[in-house]
């Protein structure tokens, strides 16, 4: 019955990860201007990281005898970049929070509890990575604006 309860969550979990494989692919498909030089590269490897996180999870699943889904929720998409940003900080943060309940689910089983850890250890860097690629643009635009009006 436990388990249970944890093939649930491992899907809620499945379908965000299929959810970032779009949202990120989208997000390199459609950055444009000198940006496009850093970030369509930066995004789909952000999506080939969700396709691998996907692929852990999904077999993960079927090994505790369940089913994977193969859906994903709503994408967020903008052509604004620093709305990207904010999104993909939201996308990664709320992958810690889903690993983090994960990881309570499988409390006693060892080597799982590893196997999430290890995952939860690259949503953790991707929080950490956005963080401050934000911080660094809202300085950056802080600069600007400062030098526009002085
Ligand atoms: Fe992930």
């Amino acid at each position: 019955m436990a388990n249970q309860e944890l093939i649930a969550h491992l899907n809620e979990i499945l379908k965000h990860e299929w959810t970032g494989v779009a949202q990120y692919s989208q997000a390199s498909f459609i950055v444009e201007g000198v940006w496009r030089e850093v970030y369509a590269d930066k995004f789909i490897g952000d999506a080939k990281e969700s396709f691998g996180h996907a692929q852990l999870i999904g077999n993960k699943i079927v090994a505790l005898g369940g089913v994977p889904v193969a859906t994903r929720n709503e994408i967020k998409q903008s052509r604004d970049l620093f709305e990207v940003l904010q999104f993909s900080l939201e996308f990664e943060a709320k992958a810690v929070e889903m690993y983090e309940k994960a990881l309570e689910l499988a409390e006693g089983n060892r080597a799982l509890v590893v196997f999430l850890e290890d995952i939860l250890n690259d949503e953790q860097e991707g929080v950490d990575e956005y963080t401050k690629l934000l911080r660094d643009t809202s300085t950056a635009s802080a600069a600007n604006s400062a030098r526009k009006s002085g």
